[in-house]
């Protein structure tokens, strides 16, 4: 299935960076996605491909079309992107299903492990990448310096809770462990 996902990857990219919407950091964000729901698919006996592919093809809607109902968009572009990837047609609907309930904020029921695994995914995907969420909410996003410590700590909150219970008990430690981080990153700014 590597060759699969290569071929999806070879397709997306250029996607994601020629996105009138976003700016470069979207493909490295669809990329982590990626890793993590494989990561997470792993653990929880889960289809590994399945969920690097959803994971790779969750935010395309998003970059050609803009945010709003993108996980609709995002779904209609995944189909024929895995058709001409050679994708294993009774992957294809798994893999669409988990495009289009990404979205926390939507509350689609998730059909599948691996659509859990994708949400998780794109839910934490910055708990590891702080320093760089910090700087699209000051350069990207207009936040000031100063508030920026309030927005990331509220948005972990929501993104922690957004998580399902079985995918949370496998991140022991991560929740905790992304809030202190941005606490030394605060104190770090508030001196420099
Ligand atoms: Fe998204
Ligand atoms: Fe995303």
């Amino acid at each position: 299935m590597e060759c699969v996902i290569r071929r999806i990857r070879r397709e997306v990219k250029p996607i994601y960076l020629s996105s009138p919407h976003y700016k470069l950091f979207i493909w490295r964000h669809a990329q982590r996605v990626a890793q993590y729901a494989k990561d997470f698919a792993g653990k929880m006996q889960g289809d590994k491909f399945v969920a690097e592919a959803g994971g790779l093809l969750h935010d395309v809607g998003a970059a050609k079309y803009g945010k709003e109902n993108h996980h609709i968009t995002g779904a209609q572009e995944a189909g024929p992107i895995l058709l001409k990837c050679g994708c294993p047609l009774p992957l294809i609907g798994p893999i669409i299903s988990a495009v289009y309930s990404h979205r926390g904020s939507q509350r689609i029921a998730f059909q599948t492990i691996e659509a859990k695994c994708v949400a998780a995914a794109d839910a934490i995907e910055h708990f590891g990448n702080l320093e760089e969420l910090w700087r699209v909410q000051v350069e990207d996003r207009g936040i000031l310096e100063v508030a920026v410590y309030q927005t990331l700590a509220e948005k972990l909150a929501r993104d922690w809770d957004k998580i399902e219970p079985e995918i949370k008990a496998i991140l022991d430690g991560e929740y905790e462990h992304a809030k202190q981080k941005l606490l030394e990153i605060a104190s770090k700014k508030r001196k420099t």
